[in-house]
């Protein structure tokens, strides 16, 4: 019997590739080549399933180029790259990689946190720049972590261990709100209250936001909500771009608004929001929140043992839907 034909849409370790052979047919992407939709419909053609990276979009217009796919394969805890109502429709499996991530990303939003709060990059930046010829007594003076106010919205795993970073080791008084509430068992152990999103707008001093992107979701902070926060607070996304209208928050960084930001993700990355990259106040990195040596191979083994166990008829470990018939192959 011939061997399930997969593909590697974007390049992951060769190791984890050559464990994919050993099931697989595969056709990998080892330059790590970006196709366009077309590209990666015409290699789909003859695909039972594919390896995705989150950049990927599966779409209606896709899966009707791609008869033969079964199931697509998410190495990302988030998959709104992936159009789930069309895969379902389709009989399309989608999986994404949940739980392996969750401290990484954790520890990501709080170091991203304090670099923001105490303008590490900025300061760098000034010293390098030759610009650091005597010390003053306010020189990038930031404001405190410890004992402040920390506001999580989107209270999931991640968003629940940034929240147990900062109360346990920070002393620091968490609020959150999230579409439902915790039970009272995970309030206790985050030290979390549940507020509303204006509520914690208005008394964070540090907001970080952790929510899936969705239609919903898509500019939960804009204008309006960056009027609300205190002018000396800090905004974090490590959640998606889209989450923030960066038009406004540049908007908002570059008057004095609130006093800082750090961004992981952006809307239409890898472009950048140009005003973003001319407001000194704000932290950027790319797209790098889950990015140690350990997680990211965790999360491609994952991704690998979605396909192994959907193709060997043990069904998928981290399935993203529930097609009610599957396509054959
Ligand atoms: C990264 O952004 C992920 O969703 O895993």
């Amino acid at each position: 019997m011939s061997q399930p034909r997969i593909l590697v849409a974007r390049a992951i370790f060769p190791d984890i590739v050559d464990r994919l052979r050993e099931h697989f047919d595969v056709e990998a992407n080892p330059d790590d080549v970006i196709w366009t939709p077309q590209e990666l419909a015409a290699r789909l053609a003859d695909k039972d399933g594919v390896l995705t990276t989150g950049s990927q979009r599966i779409d209606a217009t896709l899966l009707a180029a791609a008869p033969r796919l079964q199931i697509c394969a998410n190495m990302a805890v988030g998959y709104n790259n992936f159009d789930v109502q069309a895969m379902t429709a389709a009989g399309v499996q989608g999986t994404n990689t949940p739980d392996v991530l969750t401290e990484t990303t954790a520890d990501f939003g709080f170091a991203l946190l304090m670099a923001t709060a105490r303008r590490m990059t900025e300061s760098e930046h000034y010293l390098r720049a030759g610009q650091w010829t005597k010390w003053s007594y306010d020189m990038f003076a930031g404001s405190d972590i410890h004992g402040s106010t920390l506001g999580v919205i989107g209270m999931g795993r991640i968003g629940q261990g940034i929240a147990r970073r900062g109360a346990h080791g920070f002393g620091m008084k968490v609020v959150y709100h999230n579409r439902s509430r915790l039970s009272a068992e995970m309030e206790a152990e985050c030290k979390a209250s549940y507020v509303s999103k204006e509520e914690l707008l208005r008394n964070a001093d540090h907001v970080v936001l952790v929510v899936p992107y969705t239609a919903a979701s898509h500019h939960t902070i804009g204008a309006a909500e960056l009027a609300l926060m205190k002018p000396t607070a800090t905004l974090i996304n490590i959640a998606r771009g889209g989450i923030v209208d960066d038009a406004a928050l540049a908007v908002a960084l570059r008057e004095g608004r609130i006093a800082a930001a750090g961004l992981d993700v952006f809307e239409g990355e890898p472009s950048v929001h140009p005003d973003l990259l001319t407001v000194p106040n704000v932290v950027l990195t790319p797209h790098i929140a889950s990015a140690t040596v350990p997680t990211r191979r965790a999360m491609a083994n994952l991704a690998a043992d979605n396909l192994i166990a959907f193709f060997g008829g043990r069904g998928p470990l981290t399935p993203v839907n529930t097609p009610a018939v599957g396509r054959r192959g």
